[in-house]
């Protein structure tokens, strides 16, 4: 499974420090789940959950601070995650081992191309918006 490269950069700090730390989180708490003891599987995917819900707060404030003209569509697709996120933890409770790792690989997946794909078009109006007005 992809771990963090440099290619996911963006060059906005604040972002890419975020960006790492999901995948430092993931790696943490996916690597060494105990797949027998499920309070510990709904735990670290409300850690993640957690995680990914303040971070979109960050990305989102500071789109909106920078004036970027596709914002609605970009916390559309926040929303469309969260809301999946949502319905697939439900399965968690058929205790099934495979719907843990379906979950977490999903929650990692779509990170990843995410930050590839939505995030890298706000990247140049950002990065202009903060070297105009740096934080
Ligand atoms: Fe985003």
């Amino acid at each position: 499974m992809e771990n963090w490269t440099d290619s996911y950069l963006l060059d906005i700090s604040e972002i890419d420090k975020q960006h790492r730390g999901f995948f430092e989180l993931w790696e943490n708490e996916c690597r060494n789940a105990d797949l027998n003891n499920y309070d510990q599987l709904k735990n670290i995917v409300e850690k993640l959950e957690n995680y990914i819900l303040e971070h979109f707060k960050t990305e989102e404030e500071l789109l909106r601070k920078s004036g970027y003209a596709d914002i609605e569509s970009h916390i559309a697709q926040h929303g469309f995650f969260i809301q999946k996120v949502s319905e697939m933890k439900l399965e968690l409770n058929y205790k099934n081992t495979l719907l843990f790792e379906k979950l977490t690989m999903f929650i990692k997946k779509w990170f990843i191309s995410h930050i590839m794909q939505t995030d890298r078009k706000y990247r140049d109006e950002v990065i202009i918006y903060l070297s105009e007005n740096p934080q």
